[in-house]
């Protein structure tokens, strides 16, 4: 290796070596806050279950009886009992946002969510958004292109309506801190933001 070779650090004196400690701080820093939202999230009445048990789960306005065990995620029954599989299961840590769905009228990720601690609580998913009449959210990201392959779209859709509901009137930048609990691995934030941007300045917020 030449000499000018050995020393050619950057500048600035912020090492690669510094950025990966940081950085790796910075995750596990995220990972335990996530961890431990999660677990105080789902102590709620899962600890007198044993074994499988049969519950009432009201989904998008209609009630259905499945059959859980204290360790079945709201994810799995919404896709494998519901056959809901517009949550998807991209991370079951819940960083991605792919499984965002509203329970009691917050945004969880159901990958992180215990079914059983939804019993009794209104549940509502991107299947609510669609149908003969869509909602505004659908339709600005068709007309945004806002999707690639598609499997962070359904937990962005919901993401964006909970936002706008909230703040009808935001700005480009409090969308995008709003939305960054949702990660899109194609690459289409520009399109999603400019989606959302589309829906203060039109209106189709209700
Ligand atoms: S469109 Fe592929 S991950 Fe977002």
């Amino acid at each position: 290796m030449t000499e000018s070779r050995k020393h050619s650090g950057p500048a600035s004196g912020f090492s690669r070596r510094a950025f990966l400690k940081g950085s790796g701080a910075v995750a596990a820093v995220t990972a335990l806050h996530g961890q431990q939202a999660v677990a105080e999230q789902n102590q709620e009445d899962t600890t007198l279950v044993r074994g499988a048990t049969t519950i009432s789960l009201n989904v998008n306005g209609k009630s259905h009886q499945v059959k859980v065990e204290p360790r079945t995620t709201l994810l799995e029954v919404l896709r494998h009992q519901l056959d809901l599989t517009g949550a998807k299961p991209v991370s079951m840590d819940g960083s991605s946002g792919a499984s965002t769905v509203w329970v009691a009228g917050k945004t969880v990720m159901a990958s992180t969510t215990l079914a059983l601690t939804c019993r009794d609580k209104e549940i509502r998913t991107v299947e609510s958004l669609g149908g003969a009449n869509p909602d505004a959210v659908p339709l600005a990201f068709v007309k945004h292109d806002a999707e690639q392959c598609g499997f962070c779209t359904p937990g962005f859709v919901v993401a964006v309506r909970a936002f706008l509901d909230k703040n009808p009137q935001a700005t480009e930048e409090q969308i995008r801190q709003g939305l960054n609990g949702n990660i899109c691995r194609c690459g289409t934030y520009a399109n999603i933001i400019q989606a959302a941007i589309d829906l203060v300045k039109g209106g189709g917020n209700g």
